[in-house]
């Protein structure tokens, strides 16, 4: 189906596989730095980061840009606002596991109306424009049936501390298990967690503390696949939220009721 935006989403596909090509070759290249405790960044980072934002530029100079490795000082109600996560799982990049993507968004004011989420690996394009579904290779996706947490494949990350957040985290793992789901996922790319809840491998994923750029794309994509997307709270979603808990829509008030967390009750 035609949307407004399909140039925008035509060329955030084209940059994100641009993108993945650099990063593959980067592959092997394992050089890094700590741009803080155990958050790593490395040369495939930045040089698909240039990448797409020079195809972005050539086609609309006069946009917003917010990417991960660059200035972060950007308004996110933008509003022509372009989001970009380079490379999505530079830790296993780093350590060599074959599991990555690129994710790249486009807002107005505030809005996700495109986006584009790229396996290299896998070869997986995964794609949305506001109001005309999602995409994986061209073909519609959904979530999956799953009617109850007892049914549940659930992901997880966490983010890069080792005190709070990683304690909350894990002890939500623990309620959830005792609440008898099917198992426990943390893949290590934030976006491609949200896309595969929004094809259904995955059921629901929870993670305390991302990015803009992690989930932009991805909760439009899943949002278009008919998932339901809230904050850690309960809240909806938006460019500015913090912790996130996704699901199919089936049970998110008892997903919530286990991983939902108001930082004011710790
Ligand atoms: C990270 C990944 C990871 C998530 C972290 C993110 P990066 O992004 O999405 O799955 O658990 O919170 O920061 O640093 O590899 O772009
Ligand atoms: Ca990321
Ligand atoms: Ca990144």
């Amino acid at each position: 189906m035609k949307s407004i935006f399909d140039k925008q989403l035509r060329l955030a596909q084209s940059a994100a596989r641009q993108a993945g090509k650099i990063i593959l070759e980067w592959q092997g290249n394992i050089a890094f730095l700590e741009k803080a405790d155990n958050n790593l960044v490395t040369e495939a980072d930045f040089a698909a980061q240039e990448a797409i934002i020079k195809i972005i530029q050539d086609h609309f100079p006069e946009h917003s840009i917010m990417a991960e490795e660059q200035d972060l000082s950007v308004n996110s109600r933008a509003a022509n606002l372009w989001i970009i996560d380079p490379l999505d799982g530079t830790n296993n990049f780093v350590h060599t596991i074959p599991h990555f993507s690129i994710s790249i968004a486009y807002a107005r004011s505030g809005r996700v109306v495109a986006g584009a989420v790229f396996d290299p690996v896998r070869n997986e394009m995964f794609t949305a424009s506001q109001g005309k579904g999602a995409f994986l290779n061209g073909t519609p996706i959904g979530i999956s049936e799953a009617g109850s947490l007892q049914e549940a494949i659930i992901a997880t990350g966490f983010y890069y501390d080792r005190g709070t957040m990683m304690r909350k985290t894990l002890n939500s793992i623990e309620k959830l298990f005792e609440a008898n789901i099917h198992g426990i996922r943390r893949f290590g790319s934030a976006a491609l967690d949200l896309c595969w809840v929004a094809c259904g491998r995955f059921d629901a994923y929870f993670e305390y503390k991302l990015s803009t750029w992690d989930f932009a794309a991805g909760m439009l994509i899943l949002e278009e696949a008919g998932g339901h997307c809230t904050d850690q709270k309960g809240s909806p979603l938006n460019l500015n939220s913090t912790g996130i808990a996704v699901s199919n829509g089936k049970f998110h008030n008892e997903l919530l009721n286990i991983v939902g967390w108001s930082e004011e009750g710790l």
